[in-house]
Parts: structure tokens; C-alpha cells; sequence
């Protein structure tokens, strides 16, 4: 593993994966990280370099993990802390990094801090307000429902205020999400000691970074919405800095579903975060593509803030939770809502449960292109886990449980993921996604299939650092739909085109001026034909063309 590169982030494919959804070593129907570590060769092979590890800690699981009940040890379903230092051993023996989850805004009702934090002293009064748990000032309680009232509610479809009474504190206590993830109180300097301690803990292990869970929320204050406040980047802050002087060559990556502007200050001045996911440009990939128009990924690019050049957005079309449409207009949302969640089960809060195959119909030019935009727009790309051979969703399953059903490894009934007879989730008995139509076996063994193609959107563009450092230029081609845009750094260019249409079209196109030999298609390796400083292309319908342009001289 090479460690001198400490922006090898800039330049890296992530992969999310959810270690019970992997695969299950010890036949008890759950993934677990000896399965993992079983396939790394798999992961190596397809060419990803980043692992993001969804929450793997000690957990009653009302959130999938993102309740924790423990931060120092790992969930029994999915090992111990032995079998997680040898995957992460033999992750880097193969030059794969590991990054975990990190929960700082809240923690499970199950933690022993909340459940300290509960209890009256046996000399407190009944109603008294003095208790003697240390753990009390743990959290964030109040003897109103009514503050903080600017506040907005995250979970739409299940919470109805951020105030939960408990009746042995009795008092309320605040969560943004479910009632049973009680907030921290980042006020109490316990706290923010605390969370430092986690982090040595883990990095001490040899983790590479951590997905940080929504951080905007950290700090609660009056008469504002307690998002983004000064006081939570303060604190974000001294959190890279510890980072940075003890383990230099480790990411923060960022969770906050919010505008660019907004997240823009999550990177500091490349003293915060060192990458911050772009929520705003996956939703408007989905409409560009519905409209056959490129305006909304241009728009949305635009509003785009330039960040710190050791900084970079992580981009993706699909996560473990509902494809958000939070960043969109209430219009956008309904002409979204309708094109790829038609029916209602497919709706959850202010999005869509479903995954990126059965969101294109399974239609294979399409999930291709949504790639393509992937891999050549700002940012370094997330694949989400069974994404790489189109596996669908369950809708059947509840919240977003339909998106993490058990990897198709093979075409067997149990999809090669587990020997048990009972899985944490049934493996997809769908027709068109079944394991005896989408598995890794057979796309492995087919060089036409989508896995294939993934694998080499992915070895091109670890080749070409103009899709990670080179800023983007649109190129006029006549036509809104076609995307055409030019990457370039340090000499290298490239220009890519994008047909969101179903149509075919004809793109005539201004090549940079000085070009006079071979333009070479990456894709396919075939030359690209162009005369008097004019490249004209036909396009089938959601054709994608990733050209090398030559160095130019001079
Ligand atoms: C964001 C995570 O992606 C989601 O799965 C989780 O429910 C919330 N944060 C709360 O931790």
C-alpha cells in the first residue's frame, strides 16, 4: 500500500458495502468480515480502491447500525475485532483501503450512556432537576417539547417532532432522526472527548478514514435551524487536526444532504473535511437523463463552489438509503417521483427506495450511461454494493431494507451468499432480478456483461488524471441533449459525450483550437475522426464516447 500518496482519495473509486448483505462465512444468514475478506480478490479484481464499510458496531439495529450501543467493538453477527484487523490487513496487502462509519450526531437508546443518562439519583426528588448521572449532560434534554422549533424533521414518514418524552428522566430528549437515536449534547466537553477517543481507537487499528454521519447536526441552538452552526465546524475542525498529526494519509469524508454553498464550508480552507458528498448532483442525473436534457447537471455544477485543490466531492447514484430528493424543487420532486417511483411503495420520506437497475427499467444503455456521467463529472464515484451486475430492490421489505438484500454471487436459490436456511433478508425472488438472471458467476463469465464494463469504466479512469483533478468545460454541441464537457489536467484532455436521449443523434462539435492529430476513443480504442478543427459523431440512443484529445503543443 502506497502510503506517500496522502491525496490518493482525489483519485480513488469507493465502494459501499454492507458487510451483512456480503457475504456469510459461518452460515447464520448474516455477511459478516471473515465473508468480506473472503471477497477482497473480488473486489481487487473489479478495481475499486476504497471500501466504505456501512456501521459494523454493536447495535439493536432499529437503524441498521447507525444506533449505536457500542463504539469500540464490533456487532457479534459480524466477527470480532481480530477478524476486522485482518481484513484489514489483507484489504491493504492488496492495496484496498477501508474507511468505517463514523455516528457522531447521536447515539442508539440502548447505549449505556443513555441509559445511565435516564436515571435520577435515588436522593433526587421526584421532578427533581438535579441528577447525579454523570451521563445526564450526555444528551440534550428539555422539560418542553417547544425548543428549537426551527429545526426541520429528517425522518418525515415516521417522526413527528424532535422531542421524545422519556418517563424515567422525566424529561424530553432530542433526536434528528429516529426517536431511538437520542442526540449527543456537543456542548459537554465529556462528549467531545469522547468522539476523539473513538477515533484514535479505530485509526490505532488501522482504518483509513471515516464516512462521517451527519454532521450538520451536532450542536443545537435558539432561534436557528441547528444546522451548520459555527460552534459544529469548530469542533469538526479539531477533529482533522488530530487526524492530521497523528495520522497523516486518513480522510473525513462528509455526510450533510445539503447545496453545495452550504456544504462548501464543511471543507474549510482544506482544514475540515477532506471529502464531502455532492447530494445534489445524483438527483439531477436521474432528470437529466428523464428530460433528455443536460441542463440540470450543468445548473447544478454551476452552483458548484470551488473547493480547496486537496479537497474532492464524492459523487454516486445509489447508497444504502432512499435516493434523496431533498435538493430538488417540490415540482422536480413530483416529475422524479413520477417517472422512476410510480408506484407509491416505492416512495419513502422525501425520496425513492429503489435501486439503480430496477430505476432504468433494467434498461442496460441507460445504467451505462448514468456510469458514464458517474466517472467523467467532478468527484470521485461511489458503486454501491450489487449495483456492479444490476441487482434489484425488494419492495416488499420495509424503510430501506429493500436496498440491502443479500449480494447475488451465483445463481443458486440462496444466491451463494449463505449456507443457512433463514438469511437476515430473503435473497430477490423477482422475476427479472432473481440470482438466476443477475450474478456476479455468470457477468464474471461474460465479457459482453454489465460487470465487465464497470470494471473498465473504472481501470480508464484510474488512468486518466483529468477525470480527478481536471476541471470541467462544457462544449456546445447543438443540442441540450447531449452532454458534452471536457476534463483536462496537467496537458491531458479528454472529451466526453453523453447522449441522454432515446433517440440517436448527430453532434457537431468545436474541437479545442491546435488539434491536428489522432483523437482516440479510450473506450474502445478506436480512432475518432474529425476535419478542420470539427468532430462529428452519430450517437445511438444514450451513447457515451470518452475521447482522448492529443497533448497540445506549446
Ligand atoms: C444517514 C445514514 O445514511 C442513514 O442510513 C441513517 O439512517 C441516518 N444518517 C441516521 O444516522
Amino acid at each position: 500500500m502506497e502510503k506517500t500518496d496522502s491525496l490518493w482519495y482525489k483519485n480513488a473509486v469507493f465502494y459501499e458495502l454492507y458487510v451483512r448483505g456480503f457475504y456469510d462465512s459461518n452460515g447464520d444468514g448474516h455477511g459478516d468480515l471473515r465473508g468480506l475478506m473472503q471477497k477482497l480478490d473480488y473486489l481487487q479484481e473489479l478495481g475499486v480502491d476504497c471500501l466504505w464499510l456501512l456501521p459494523i458496531y454493536p447495535s439493536p439495529l432499529k437503524d441498521d447500525g447507525y444506533d449505536i450501543a457500542d463504539y469500540y467493538s464490533i456487532h457479534p453477527d459480524y466477527g470480532s475485532l481480530d477478524d476486522f484487523r485482518a481484513l484489514l490487513e489483507a484489504a491493504h496487502a492488496r492495496g484496498i483501503r477501508i474507511i468505517m462509519d463514523l455516528v457522531l450526531n447521536h447515539t442508539s437508546d440502548q447505549h449505556p450512556w443513555f441509559q445511565a443518562a435516564r436515571r435520577r439519583s435515588p436522593e433526587q426528588s421526584e421532578g427533581g432537576s438535579d441528577p447525579a448521572s454523570p451521563y445526564r449532560d450526555y444528551y440534550v434534554w428539555s422539560d418542553t417539547d417547544q425548543k428549537y422549533r426551527q429545526a426541520r424533521i429528517i425522518f418525515v414518514d415516521t417522526e413527528k417532532s424532535n422531542w421524545t418524552w422519556d418517563p424515567v428522566a422525566g424529561k424530553y430528549y432530542w433526536h434528528r432522526f429516529y426517536a431511538c437515536q437520542p442526540d449527543l449534547n456537543y456542548d459537554n466537553p465529556a462528549v467531545r472527548a469522547e468522539i476523539f477517543n473513538i477515533l484514535r481507537f479505530w485509526l490505532d487499528l488501522g482504518v483509513d478514514g471515516f464516512r462521517a454521519d451527519a454532521v450538520p447536526y451536532l450542536f443545537e441552538r435558539e432561534d436557528t435551524d441547528c444546522e451548520n452552526l459555527p460552534e459544529t465546524h469548530a469542533y469538526l475542525k479539531q477533529l482533522r487536526r488530530f487526524v492530521d498529526e497523528h495520522y497523516p494519509g486518513r480522510i473525513l469524508l462528509c455526510e450533510a444532504n445539503q447545496w453545495p454553498q452550504d456544504v462548501r464550508s464543511y471543507f474549510g480552507s482544506g482544514d475540515e473535511f477532506h471529502l464531502a458528498f455532492h447530494f445534489p448532483l445524483m438527483p439531477r442525473i436521474f432528470m437529466a437523463m428523464q428530460r433528455a436534457d443536460l441542463t440540470p447537471i450543468k445548473w447544478v455544477l454551476e452552483q458548484t463552489p470551488v473547493i480547496p485543490d486537496e479537497c474532492q466531492w464524492c459523487t454516486f447514484l445509489r447508497n444504502h438509503d432512499e435516493l434523496s430528493l431533498e435538493m430538488v424543487t417540490e415540482e422536480e420532486r413530483q416529475g422524479l417521483w413520477q417517472a422512476y417511483a410510480p408506484d407509491p411503495r416505492m416512495r419513502l420520506n422525501l425520496g425513492i427506495r429503489r435501486r439503480l437497475a430496477p430505476l432504468f427499467r433494467d434498461d442496460r444503455r441507460k445504467i451505462e450511461l448514468a456510469y458514464s456521467l458517474l466517472f467523467t463529472l467532478p468527484g470521485s464515484p461511489i458503486i454501491y454494493y450489487g449495483d456492479e451486475i444490476g441487482m434489484g430492490d425488494d419492495l416488499q421489505l420495509p424503510d430501506r431494507n429493500g436496498v440491502r438484500t443479500p449480494m447475488q454471487w451465483e445463481d443458486s436459490p440462496d444466491a451463494g451468499f449463505s449456507t443457512a436456511d433463514i438469511l437476515y433478508a430473503p435473497v430477490l425472488n423477482d422475476r427479472q432480478y432473481c440470482p438466476q438472471r443477475v450474478n456476479v458467476a455468470a457477468q464474471r463469465a461474460d465479457a459482453g456483461s454489465l460487470w465487465h464494463t464497470l470494471q473498465k469504466i473504472i481501470a480508464i479512469r484510474k488512468q486518466y488524471s483529468a477525470l480527478s483533478c481536471g476541471n470541467i468545460n462544457w462544449v456546445d454541441c447543438g443540442t441540450s441533449a447531449v452532454a458534452v464537457y471536457q476534463r483536462a489536467c496537467k496537458g491531458e484532455q479528454l472529451l466526453v459525450i453523453n447522449n441522454l436521449s432515446a433517440i440517436s443523434q448527430t453532434v457537431d462539435c468545436s474541437l479545442p483550437p491546435g488539434i491536428t492529430d489522432g483523437i482516440r476513443d479510450i473506450m474502445t480504442n478506436q480512432p475518432a475522426n474529425f476535419t478542420d478543427g470539427q468532430l462529428s459523431l452519430m450517437l445511438r440512443p444514450y451513447e457515451y464516447r470518452w475521447l482522448l484529445l492529443p497533448m497540445q503543443k506549446g
